[in-house]
């Protein structure tokens, strides 16, 4: 494997540091709720969940607010290792402090690789397309090596036989039902989803299709439609699959996380789309269902729609917020 021999200062990796952590900011998160809090210490990040921007009457348990964090840690190790910073991850270092979800410490130096460099390209080229995927079946090749980036993190990817496709299409059509009826539900989708998100969070109406896709399988249910333009393609060609693990505890959702940015910036390199699918995670009866499709192997994360992007614009990229707003620098 090639590598470039970067020296990083070892002494003062501070830059570095505050550079991944604007970086993770463009990591994925549910609803684009970004529920994380940096704390930039000497040579380390402590990562907070920010529960004010948690979905409380979609995700009361977090898994979703602890996937997205993590996805963010995962975003600043690729940051760091892109400059030749090897890091150590401590989940949960606080029993006292639930919300302190993980330590990292900057170590190495370590070699920086041209696989590293890929992931750390493919950060800024990552986003959620909601329009339909391309006619083109996905590359075997790709597909495989998107499996193993999730195994490296501990998770495990199961894509689904065109049956238990049709069994998730309506699986996911419950869930959304079920969502849709409940006020609270829907008074969360108004506060996250719609409009122009001048203050940088939330799903704008420009990355909200104008009308439904013709799908097998719907696509999330915002409560409204958006400005993004739709063709006439269909799903036929995507690949859906469930993202899993042996346990279903907090630090399982961490692994998640890591596990889905992995996933993500690894298909974003091949060239593939990927389109998150929660609400049969966000309740527990179609949680449940996705179980049973896993046949009592694991515990489900998240659903994920993979397809070919084939050459086109993608939607306006979703706003962030600053870093400002997301960490702050501790001196000890
Ligand atoms: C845990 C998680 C769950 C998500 N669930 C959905 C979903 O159900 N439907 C959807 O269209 N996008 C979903 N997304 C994608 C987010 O809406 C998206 O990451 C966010 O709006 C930021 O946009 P970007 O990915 O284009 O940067 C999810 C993302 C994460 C991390």
């Amino acid at each position: 494997m090639a590598t470039i021999t970067i020296q990083p200062d070892l002494q003062q990796p501070a830059t570095a540091l505050s550079a991944a952590v604007t970086i993770a900011g463009l990591a994925p998160s549910v609803h684009n709720t970004q529920p994380w809090r940096w704390r930039i210490r000497p040579g380390a990040l402590e990562l907070w969940a920010d529960r004010s921007r948690q979905l409380t009457a979609s995700d009361p348990d977090g898994r979703l607010l602890t996937l997205s964090c993590a996805a963010a840690l995962h975003h600043a190790q690729v940051a760091l290792a892109a400059q030749g910073f090897g890091t150590t991850v401590v989940p949960y270092p606080d029993p006292s402090h639930p919300d302190h979800l993980a330590h990292l410490s900057v170590d190495g130096p370590v070699p920086v690789t041209a696989a590293i460099m890929r992931l750390y390209h493919a950060i800024g080229l990552r986003s959620t397309d909601r329009r339909p995927v391309a006619p083109l079946p996905i590359d075997e090749n790709a597909l495989l090596g998107i499996i193993l980036a999730v195994q490296a993190q501990g998770c495990y990817l199961q894509p689904l036989r065109p049956d238990q496709v049709i069994e998730l299409a309506s699986t996911v059509a419950y869930a959304q039902d079920t969502e849709a009826a409940d006020p609270a539900w829907r008074v969360e989708m108004t506060r996250w989803a719609g409009g122009t998100r001048p203050d940088g969070s939330g799903v704008p109406d420009a990355n909200i299709p104008a009308r439904q896709p013709r799908t097998t399988v719907p696509e999330r249910d915002f409560g409204r439609t958006g400005t993004l333009p739709v063709d006439d393609g269909h799903d036929r060609h995507a690949v859906y699959a469930i993202l899993y693990g042996e346990m279903d505890e907090p630090v399982d959702w961490l692994g998640a996380g890591r596990a889905l940015s992995a996933a993500w910036l690894t298909a974003t390199d091949h060239g593939v789309s990927v389109m998150p699918l929660s609400a049969p995670i966000e309740v527990p009866a179609t949680r449940q269902t996705l179980r049973a499709q896993l046949a009592g192997l694991g515990y489900p994360y998240l659903v994920l729609r993979l397809g070919m992007t084939a050459e086109r614009r993608g939607p306006a990229p979703t706003p962030r917020l600053h870093s400002s707003q997301t960490a702050v620098t501790e001196d000890e």
